[in-house]
């Protein structure tokens, strides 16, 4: 009836207080990319966990090649050919490329009448799936724990090759790439669908979507939207379709004054990510902070909050050169700063929302040292509906929600703490785009009206442009670059985040 390779129907998956798929249904066919969309908790996770065999479902069915199958656990779903790529998690840091990739399944010969492990064979067959997916300067016998983000991913890839898997899933795989990395990592997808392996891609980035996927499946409160062929759709419908209306102003930046100094960084010195680092941000203004991954810009707004306290250099706040040692010096100064990695430095995940809304303005919530629920409560309730926090209610444990929604719980609970400076590193990496727009707006709104001093770090150029009044650049540790609102383009500012190799690489490359 369908060419389907794999087809999931009917698909309900409840959790206490949440019903994550209603319905829902997907299919795949071979030999395509097929990407899954929508906003935070729509129920791509739970879904292609329950493809992985992370999660059975309530009711629903799934069918392999027309015949209906169950998946108890991963290693029934893995069997069937399919592989899940997960960020980190799949990998022994303490073992080899190579052992990695053959983990439980590595090459053997006899040896005194006892099987063996042939690690002559191993290394040269783990090269050689490497090379097949056009990686070559990997070195097998290196420790997993040692390689950047985009090797291990690439090991992990590999890995699922040599499980000959034949459905390969990708839960937001360039959440954390560099540049450089994203495009490796499409091109290996695109040699993989010419080798007829099919691709689940689930990206918050529409440009992806387009660029990479043949089919999209759109998902709403874990309710199946629809399926369009890529080539025959656009940003706007996938948008009204996973969000149910359609969003005008995707950046509503509103002009604002701009008013005194608020930070002034003089010569910050942390080495060997920070050096010499000179800037200032004034009241009402968004500065954003472009470079590659690993230009020092993170590193920079923790030498301000004092997760890295500077080695030399002096921070001013409104004129005044103050001592941050630790984060919560920088706080009593005014500072608010929402971390990159939400996972591990902004939010407590084993407590409420409630409780992790307030913890940055407990002052304002408790009156002689007494917090009030009610409150607490107030807050974490409009936090919910400002960004439409997809969540059982303000008592619900923040490592129960999905993974935007976390990270919208610890945006929310600065922008509620009303500093006086706010450093913001990848504030919508993961976010839907509804969310986005959303916390855009705030951003602006907070800027113009509060003359809130804003520091925003982001990889994405649309958003740097357009929601900064002035861009400054990084590349190695350093400041090489300022541009003003009507000077910046993309040209521009891509060319000043380059080294100097990539540059004449590039010219050459003309
Ligand atoms: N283990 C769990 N326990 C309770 N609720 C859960 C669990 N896993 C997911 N949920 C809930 O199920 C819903 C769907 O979550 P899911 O992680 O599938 O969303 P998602 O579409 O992947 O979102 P995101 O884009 O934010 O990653 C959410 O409301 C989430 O809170
Ligand atoms: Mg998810």
């Amino acid at each position: 009836m369908t060419d389907a390779l794999l087809e999931l129907r009917g698909i309900d998956k409840r959790f206490p207080g949440v019903r994550a798929l209603k319905d829902a249904q997907f299919d795949v066919r071979p030999g395509e990319v097929h990407a899954l969309i929508g906003e935070n908790g729509a129920g791509k996770s739970t879904l292609i966990k329950i493809v992985s065999g992370v999660y059975q479902p309530d009711s629903g069915e799934i069918m392999l090649d027309g015949a209906q199958v169950e998946f108890g656990n991963p290693r029934e779903s893995h069997s069937a050919g399919i592989a899940t790529i997960y960020q980190e998690l799949g990998l022994y840091p303490e073992l080899s490329v190579a052992e990695n990739i053959f983990m439980g399944h590595a090459p053997t010969r006899k040896r005194l009448g006892f099987n063996t492990i042939d690690w002559e064979a191993m290394e040269a067959e783990a090269e050689a799936l490497l090379a097949e997916l056009n990686i070559h300067n990997l070195d097998v016998g290196a420790m997993v724990g040692t390689l950047n983000v985009g090797n291990r991913q690439r090991v992990e890839i590999a890995k699922a090759l040599s499980l000959d898997a034949r459905i390969l899933i990708m839960d937001e795989p360039t959440a954390a790439l560099t540049e450089s990395d994203v495009e490796q990592l499409f091109s290996i997808v695109r040699l993989l669908r010419e080798r007829g392996v099919s691709i689940i891609y689930i990206s918050h980035r529409l440009n992806e979507v387009f660029e990479l996927a043949d089919r999209v499946t759109v998902l709403r409160d874990g309710e199946y939207i629809g399926t369009k062929n890529v080539a025959e759709t656009d940003e706007a419908e996938l948008i009204s379709m996973m969000v149910g209306r359609t969003i005008k102003n995707l950046f509503p930046k509103q002009a604002a004054h701009i008013g005194e100094v608020v930070l002034e960084a003089r010569k910050l010195n942390r080495p060997p990510l920070t050096r010499d680092i000179s800037f200032s941000v004034r009241a009402g203004e968004i500065v954003g902070l472009a470079g590659l991954v690993g230009s020092g810009r993170s590193e920079t707004a923790q030498v301000i909050f004092g997760v890295l306290p500077a080695e030399s250099g002096e921070i001013r706040l409104n004129g005044q050169a103050v001592r941050i040692t630790r984060p919560s010096e920088a706080v009593d100064y005014g500072i608010g700063y929402v971390p990159e990695d939400r996972g591990h430095q902004g939010l407590i995940r084993e407590m409420t929302i409630r409780e992790n809304t307030s913890m940055a303005v407990l002052e304002s919530v408790s009156s002689r040292s007494f917090i009030s629920r009610a409150k607490e409560r107030a807050l974490a309730n409009g936090a919910i509906r400002q960004l439409s926090i997809r969540a059982t209610g303000p008592d619900q444990i923040a490592n129960k929600l999905s993974g935007g929604n976390q990270q919208k719980v610890v945006v929310s609970k600065w922008l509620a703490s009303s500093p006086k400076l706010l450093i913001m590193d990848e504030p919508t990496r993961g976010i839907d785009v509804g969310a986005k727009a959303e916390i855009h707006r705030l951003m602006s709104r907070l800027a113009a009206q509060d003359g809130l001093a804003i520091l925003m770090i982001s990889s994405e150029l649309p958003e740097i442009l357009a929601m900064s009044d002035r861009i400054l650049v990084m590349r190695e540790g350093r400041l090489v670059g300022e541009f003003t609102r009507e000077e910046a383009t993309q040209e521009n500012i891509a060319h000043a985040m380059m080294s100097e190799e990539a540059r004449q690489a590039a010219g050459a490359a003309l």
